[in-house]
Formats: C-alpha cells, sequence, structure tokens
C-alpha cells in the first residue's frame, strides 16, 4: 500500500511572514494571457499551501488602518508590510448581510449602484478585522484581517494561483509494486474513505477500489458516491461486451493504445471508471500511463516537441454512430493543455485514432509536427511508463481522463464490463468540500 499523500485539511494559505522568500515564489506571469510569451520550458515550480495564515494587526495601534488620498485604504500589517486597497474595491466586496448571501454565497451588492468616487467616512480596527463606515448611505462594512491578508493585490502577499491541496506524485511502472487502493466498505460508509478515495486520484491521478459487489448496482452507487454520471452518446452507466454495440473500437475486442478519453467533446469527461463483471478468455488486460510524467520526460528530452504540442491544435471527432456528428468548439485542441496564467500542465487530450483531418497546418509544420508526434509516442510507448495490470471482478478501478491516458490488450472470449463517467468540476467539487475546511473553502471565494 502507498504512502497516502496527506490530506489537505489545512489548506490554509501560507503567510508565515510577508519574507523576499514567499514573494519570490510568486509566479514570475501575472500579467493577462494576452501579454504574456508562453514559456512551456520553465518548470513549474511546486507551489502549494504550506502553513496557517497568520494575519496580523496590531489593533492597539489605530494608525495600522488610514486612508490615503480617499481613494485608498492602508492597513500595516505586523511584520511593517502594509496592504493598499482602492475604496470602490472594497465596497464593491463587502460580505454584510445585505451585501452577500452568507448561504448561497452570491453578491447581493449592486455594483453599479455605487458611486465611482466613494470614499470612507472613517475606519478602525475591531479584534477581527477592519471597519469601515462609507459616505455614500452610511453602510457599514466589516473585513476580517484573514480575508483581506489573503486577498492582498498591492502587494500580493499570498500567491493567487497556488495550486490546491497536496502536490500531485506522477509515477512510471514502478508504481506497481504499491498501487493506490482504498476499499469499498471505507468508501461507501464514510466520507473519511471517500475523501481518502478522491484525494489518491488527486495525487496519483488513478486508484482501485478492492471489495467491490460484482454488480452493475454496486458499481454504479460506487459512481455515484463521487457526482451524478455523465451521460453521453454512450449513455450513462455503461454495460457493455465487444459487440459493436456503438461505433468506436471500445466495443471490440482490439488493443487499444494509451489514449484519453472524448478528445472530441469540448469539455472531455473527467473520471472514468471500469469494473470487470466477466471474462471467460484471455488477454485484455489494462493499460494505464501518466500523462503529467510524460509530458515532464517530452520536456526534458525534446522542449522543442513540448512546446509544438502545447501550440499545435488537433482536430477530433466522434462519427460512428449515425446519428452523431460530435467535433468540440474550439475545433482544434492541443495534446498539451496549460494554465494560461501559471503555464502549468492542466490536461493531456490525446486519441490518435479520433484525430481528424490536419488540414490546417501551414506546410512547414508538418514535418515538425509528426517529428513531435512520434516524440511523444516514443514517451508513451516506452516499456518503462507502461502499468499493466489485469482486471478483477470485484475491484474497480478509477482513473482522471485529463490526466491517465488508458488502453488495452486484445482479448479472446465473452467480456463484461461496466463503468460510467464524471464530469470533472463535479469530481473536483466533491474533492474539494471533503478535503478543505468549510470555512477555508468560504474565504477563497
Ligand atoms: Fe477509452
Ligand atoms: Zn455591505
Amino acid at each position: 500500500m502507498l504512502q497516502r499523500a496527506p490530506l489537505s485539511t489545512a489548506a490554509a494559505p501560507s503567510i508565515p511572514s510577508r519574507s523576499q522568500a514567499l514573494l519570490r515564489s510568486l509566479p514570475r506571469q501575472t500579467r493577462p494571457a494576452l501579454f504574456q510569451t508562453p514559456n512551456y520550458l520553465s518548470h513549474a515550480t511546486h507551489r502549494h499551501y504550506s502553513t496557517e495564515l497568520k494575519a496580523q494587526v496590531d489593533i492597539k495601534d489605530q494608525s495600522s488602518a488610514s486612508v490615503v488620498d480617499s481613494s485608498k485604504v492602508h492597513l500595516r500589517w505586523k511584520d511593517g508590510t502594509t496592504s493598499r486597497f482602492h475604496s470602490f474595491w472594497l465596497r464593491d466586496h463587502c460580505h454584510c448581510p445585505e451585501c452577500y448571501h452568507s448561504v448561497t454565497k452570491q453578491r447581493l451588492v449592486n455594483t453599479f449602484k455605487i458611486p465611482r468616487d466613494i470614499k470612507p467616512k472613517s475606519v478602525s480596527l475591531s479584534s477581527t478585522g477592519l471597519d469601515i463606515t462609507w459616505d455614500h448611505e452610511n453602510h457599514k462594512s466589516h473585513y476580517p484581517f484573514t480575508w483581506l491578508n489573503r486577498h492582498s493585490y498591492d502587494p500580493k502577499i499570498t500567491d493567487p494561483y497556488l495550486p490546491e491541496g497536496a502536490p500531485k506524485k506522477t509515477w512510471d511502472n514502478s508504481i506497481a509494486s504499491d498501487l493506490p487502493e482504498v476499499a469499498y466498505k471505507d468508501v461507501m460508509e464514510s466520507d473519511k474513505g471517500l475523501a481518502e478515495w478522491l484525494n489518491n486520484i488527486h495525487v496519483y491521478g488513478f486508484s482501485f477500489v478492492s471489495g467491490v459487489p460484482v454488480t452493475t448496482e454496486a458499481t454504479e452507487e460506487l459512481a455515484k458516491r463521487i457526482s451524478f454520471i455523465r451521460e453521453t452518446h454512450y449513455g450513462g452507466f455503461w454495460d457493455f461486451t465487444s459487440d459493436l454495440g456503438h461505433g468506436d473500437t471500445a466495443y471490440t475486442d482490439l488493443a487499444l493504445g494509451a489514449h484519453t478519453d472524448t478528445t472530441y467533446f469540448t469539455d472531455p469527461v473527467g473520471l472514468q471508471m471500469f469494473h470487470l463483471l466477466h471474462h471467460d478468455g484471455e488477454g485484455g488486460h489494462n493499460l494505464m500511463v501518466d500523462g503529467f510524467h510524460c509530458a515532464k520526460i517530452l520536456k526534458e528530452r525534446h522542449p522543442a516537441s513540448y512546446k509544438l504540442l502545447s501550440e499545435i491544435g488537433i482536430p477530433s471527432h466522434s462519427a460512428g454512430d449515425l446519428s452523431t456528428h460530435i467535433v468540440p468548439s474550439p475545433r482544434r485542441n492541443p495534446i498539451l493543455n496549460h494554465d494560461p496564467v501559471t503555464q502549468d500542465l492542466v490536461q493531456v487530450r490525446f486519441n490518435n485514432d479520433d484525430r481528424s483531418t490536419m488540414g490546417h497546418l501551414e506546410p512547414h509544420q508538418v514535418d515538425a509536427f509528426y517529428e513531435a508526434l512520434f516524440d511523444w509516442n516514443r514517451v508513451l510507448t516506452d516499456e518503462k511508463n507502461l502499468l499493466w495490470t489485469k482486471f478483477q471482478p470485484g475491484r474497480v478501478l478509477i482513473f482522471d481522463n485529463w490526466r491517465c491516458l488508458h488502453g488495452r490488450s486484445a482479448f479472446t472470449g465473452k467480456r463484461r464490463m461496466c463503468g460510467a463517467y464524471t464530469n470533472w468540476d463535479d469530481y473536483r467539487s466533491r474533492w474539494r468540500t471533503l478535503n478543505t475546511s468549510a470555512k477555508q473553502l468560504a474565504e477563497d471565494l
């Protein structure tokens, strides 16, 4: 069993002091994506929440809060750092019951009715935060110090682009000796078990669940512990054999190379679950490849190919059933997709079988594209990166389809599988609510 990554319950942002070291850890690129020079070649640093928030203000010294030029409020922290907030920004972010619904977490304030030149009439410090009375409608606002510290933008005290939760751990086939796994009973009976399962998926990109009753009903219940099942043109919960029930190679007994599913959706499916219910033949082993690990290797060995596969859009489609002709919007998406601000790799989209005609390439891109594709394929098919496991009735596999590629060996005999897709956002929402305190989540908004 793997040493589990700790659950990120203490996901409070790190503010040990407003030290230069912390400021240096802020991403270099914080300008809007439009103005950025893409730099896929710089390794993303491991930036994660680590320690508890310590937002301290000397409240005995009321001069710690002051109004400057009416247009800004200055707040001096105990270590001497001063945060500057625009008056309008503060009024717009008032979280009093009139301005913010504490249950729905939605704004009630009408931003467009706030005078653009609104000013504080008075500012003062209480034990928990900053109090402001405004010159418009005598409105009173209270801002907790922890919230002000967390969202300070001048200067930025906390990295606003910190990745959530425990750091991801990339892997090669040596993970086979110690696979992430949880027990069905734990997942079904407690939120702690469910949190551990979801955190395995967050950290490793996949997890097994053992001791699952060998029925479609139990498997469906397991999938629904995370969220509702995502329906697609293949249906909702699937229960399938190799009878070409749909016009897709998944419904045959052919070997399948490592791929991600639904590259042809605007929003590819987030999680995929498989459960073998019955097999009376040979083969059909499961292949898993960590796309993030392979991307890291590609970047080290072939930086130009990495850059190219991060930029060239690949058109894809699903059109195997007569009534279906699915293509994504935008029509073309790169294989390696990055967060435009942090440049972190966020999604691998790769199914060479679903690739449409590449008629949009510039003539000079054609050879470069195939070179890069071959480099990528070499990494993806390198024996060291292939995790082969045997499907077993009672042992469910679930994986992150935005990170892990999957495939299988050819098989004989009658084979019955069931499984389901989950939306990315709904999986992440469930993971977040189970692994982070409600107070922390509310403060992050
Ligand atoms: Fe697939
Ligand atoms: Zn208010």
